[in-house]
């Protein structure tokens, strides 16, 4: 039986169109999902030769009829009565038929996103985003907004953005020649944030369990296919929670966003399975079905020592670990995802609670294949005391710090908590290679366009 006759009207911007003289054919689409609809005009259209010159990119409304459609691989198609076109494209539109490179697509930011492969990246950042919302408020986490500029530096690696409304040609000076901040918009130095957490803190002894989302920014001169400068963050931070605690909420949360994007974007994961990384889907599968791996840092370092791989870095206790490295852990040796956990106190943050053993910390990182890191949690040091101590050991300005140490003497409790890098998930779910491909309009060294 054939589907029901129903009119409708639909609006969109035609990918393509083929004039066959008696009839034409556009593909349109308006980005809800990956298919395009196929509208047939015949002559008897009012506007049939304005129609079948129209280029690819035109904006247009299409009233007519849904009918069952001859054509393998789409069950309808809509069958014209009125063609109004809305906004006409210039023939010179860039994205025709042929595929282009994800560079060139870089440089038109603000079209590529009408392209399939965009389109599909952009859905499933949103279905990411719409999920953790629900993860944390199914387990009744509290959503904190917190500063996105800021006077500390969460990380202590010196790599944040100035703020400030100071002639930068000519501003003010301090007796010994200094710039003098005190006449800066706050009265002092200020900085884009570089991570919500400290803040989180804050908001975690009192409300408990509590989460932000937001951009981050770090002036770091990493030209990696993993590194942006602005990027987006998930920091949950939970009161009377220690390391496994973190760890179990991190596992959950991964999962639940690979789910999400199977059950939400399942036409979009097909086409990247199919056209950007091959075997994607089965392996995310994988990683739903397994339990994450977990080693120890010191562990980590004997394996890679005896594994007898040559890596352009030299691994040994004490350093950090190079990509490379992390790629190696979970691809070769695990085979999905891992906690690293317990690093060397040198190469960790000041916050990250310092284990009994006088070296380590209790911190970790989840590598993921082909990513690397994805998540850099910890427990948080509670102790007033070892607190003080370590940021004095740091050269950190305690002052600046006062109220951060304030949370250690007025009801501390232990507490931790993680940051999962937005557009690295994205890529991870995507198959998508580039962080630059993940992130609407990106911001790299040497790159602000649009
Ligand atoms: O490991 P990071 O630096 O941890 C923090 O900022 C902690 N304060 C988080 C916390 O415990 N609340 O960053 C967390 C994650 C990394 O694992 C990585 O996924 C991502 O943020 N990330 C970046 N993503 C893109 N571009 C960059 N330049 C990134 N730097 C970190
Ligand atoms: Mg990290």
């Amino acid at each position: 039986m054939d589907p029901p006759r129903a009119a409708v009207r639909v609006k969109g911007w035609l990918r393509s169109l083929r004039d066959n003289k008696q009839v034409v054919f556009m593909q349109l689409n308006d980005g809800s999902c990956l298919a395009t609809l196929q509208i047939v005009c015949s002559p008897d259209l009012a506007n049939f030769e304005v129609v079948r010159k129209l280029s690819t990119g035109s904006a247009v409304e299409v009233l007519g009829e849904i009918i069952a459609s001859p054509k393998e691989g789409q069950r309808v198609e809509l069958k014209a009565d009125e063609v109004i076109v809305v906004g006409e494209a210039d023939p010179s539109f860039p994205l025709q038929k042929k595929a282009h490179s994800m560079e060139y697509l870089r440089t038109i930011a603000h079209l590529r996103l009408r392209s399939n492969t965009f389109g599909a990246v952009f859905r499933v950042r949103s279905a990411l985003a719409q999920a953790t919302h629900e993860f944390f408020a199914a387990r009744r986490f509290v959503y904190v907004h917190t500063p996105i500029i800021t006077a500390s530096d969460c990380e202590g690696a010196g790599e944040m953005f100035r703020v400030s409304t100071l002639d930068a040609e000519k501003p003010p000076r301090t007796k010994d020649g200094k710039v003098n901040y005190d006449e800066d918009f706050f009265s002092r130095a200020a900085y884009l944030t570089v991570s919500g957490q400290l803040n989180g803190e804050a908001f975690a002894h009192g409300l408990s369990d509590v989460y932000t989302f937001g951009p981050t920014f770090r002036a770091e001169n990493s030209n990696t296919a993993r590194h942006a400068a602005e990027f987006w963050m998930i920091e949950p931070e939970m009161a009377w929670c220690d390391l496994d605690g973190c760890i179990e909420l991190a596992e959950a949360y991964v999962k639940h966003l690979i789910r999400a994007a199977f059950e939400r974007c399942g036409e979009d994961m097909k086409f990247f399975d199919e056209r950007i990384s091959k075997g994607l889907i089965e392996r995310l599968q994988h990683v739903l079905n397994s339990e994450f791996g977990r080693i120890t840092y010191t562990e980590a370092v004997e394996r890679l020592l005896a594994s007898g791989q040559k890596f352009e870095f030299p691994v040994s206790w004490g350093a950090g670990l190079q990509a490379e490295h992390e790629r190696y852990l979970a691809e070769t040796l695990l085979g999905r995802p891992v906690f690293v956990t317990d690093y060397p106190k040198e190469i960790k943050s000041f916050y990250m609670r310092r284990n009994a053993d006088g070296k380590t910390v209790a911190a970790t990182d989840l590598l993921v294949p082909r990513i690397g890191e994805l998540i850099g949690g910890s427990q948080r040091e509670e102790r007033y005391d070892v607190l003080k101590d370590v940021m004095v050991a740091a050269g950190l300005n305690v002052d600046d710090y006062a109220w951060y140490l304030d949370l250690r003497r007025f009801g501390t409790v232990p507490h931790a908590g993680f940051g999962l890098g937005f557009e690295r998930m994205v890529m991870y779910v995507t198959g998508m290679e580039n962080i630059r491909d993940v992130v609407p309009f990106p911001r790299t060294p040497r790159n602000c366009d649009f």
